[in-house]
């Protein structure tokens, strides 16, 4: 189990705000506090629904061993001080609501909690999961006055987790030896790059024949959509959830990992003024650093044509602002 994190000389634990008490939100205050990584603020508009979710949760804390603390809350002066906030609130995309309706929304609900939030956490770092996740990670940049590396976008760690998965299942190796690596947007133009997925250091072009590769980043790429018509209704969180959990970890722990984040790009990969999935180096500042790696001239198209559908989508969500 990891150990906690002291922020400060006076023993004071680290404080995690999540805003979004939904499947998400509440799967990654379990994942957090269970794991003695934070205390956890969680905040939802439905009265009720955060205060239920802390309660329930404090009555496992004794049987869990751990001793971290969690709030529920509608109020945003609970989140004060916070070290991070994490933005999960949203709505999902109903039957016979357009892409650009839920843009609408969202971009509203997100726009807002990041102000309410801003305002109680002004140095805390932003970690965005509600969806589209590029171009809200986006908008919680663009409306804040948050230096561009205290804000980041949770997509990449998911994409490259189910991948792996998929890596594991095809070879019938242990998961703990596989590494995934998929950059771009968070949606249909994800950008797996086989090479760079390695299982104990080892190629899977090496391993796999280029179908089977070709079949399970397709597999990757509707990942989020094979659960959502699993489950029927809503979509997946406990591995949502674990990639939150384990970027606020690096984060906590200044681990310095090397993942894949929405990170604002300036430059790097030819691309300017968006978040995108790059692989980021993430610890206490933040993404503290981007790697350019290189790509083949088919694999920058393919983040070239991700990075003007996001675009795009920016530029529709800024215009309801
Ligand atoms: N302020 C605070 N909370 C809000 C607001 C708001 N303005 N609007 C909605 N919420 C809350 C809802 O009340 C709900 O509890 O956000 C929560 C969203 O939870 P779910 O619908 O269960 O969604 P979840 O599965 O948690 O996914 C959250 O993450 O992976 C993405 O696509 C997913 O955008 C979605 C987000």
């Amino acid at each position: 189990m990891a150990e906690s994190i002291y922020l400060s000389s006076c023993n004071k634990l680290a404080k995690v705000s999540i805003i979004g008490a939904g499947n998400v939100g509440r799967t990654l205050s379990q994942r957090l506090i269970e794991r003695n990584l934070a205390d956890v603020c969680l905040l939802d508009i439905v009265e009720g629904l955060p205060q239920g979710i802390a309660l329930d949760l404090t009555e496992a804390q004794g049987l869990q061993s751990h001793h971290c603390e969690i709030m529920g809350t509608n109020n945003y002066v609970d989140t004060k001080d916070s070290d991070i906030v994490v933005i999960t609130a949203g709505v999902a995309r109903k039957p016979g609501m357009s892409r650009d309706d839920l843009l609408k929304i969202n971009a509203k609900i997100v726009t807002e909690a990041t102000q309410k939030s801003l305002y109680y956490s002004p140095n805390a770092i932003y970690l965005i999961v509600t969806n589209p996740l590029d171009v809200m990670t986006y908008l919680v940049w663009k409306t804040s006055d948050l230096p561009y590396d205290r804000v980041m976008g949770m997509a990449g760690v998911l994409d490259s987790a189910r991948l792996e998965t998929f890596i594991a299942f095809e070879l019938g190796v242990s998961i703990h030896d596989v590494q995934g690596m998929v950059l771009g947007g968070h949606g249909d133009l994800m950008l797996p790059i086989p090479r760079y997925c390695t299982v104990s250091g080892i190629p899977i072009t090496e391993l796999l024949s280029p179908e089977t590769i070709d079949k399970l980043i397709q597999r990757t790429r509707d990942g989020g959509a094979e659960i959502v018509r699993l489950l029927k209704t809503g979509s997946a969180y406990f591995a949502p959830a674990s990639s939150a959990c384990y970027m606020i970890e690096s984060i906590l722990f200044n681990q310095s990992r090397l993942l894949t984040a929405a990170a604002y790009v300036q430059g790097e990969y030819g691309l300017n003024d968006l978040f995108l999935g790059v692989p980021c180096r993430v610890g206490s500042n933040g993404v503290e650093q981007i790697l350019e790696i290189k790509l083949t001239t088919e694999e920058r198209e393919i983040l070239q044509r991700s990075a003007r559908s996001v675009r795009d989508s920016i530029d529709i969500a800024l215009s309801f602002l």
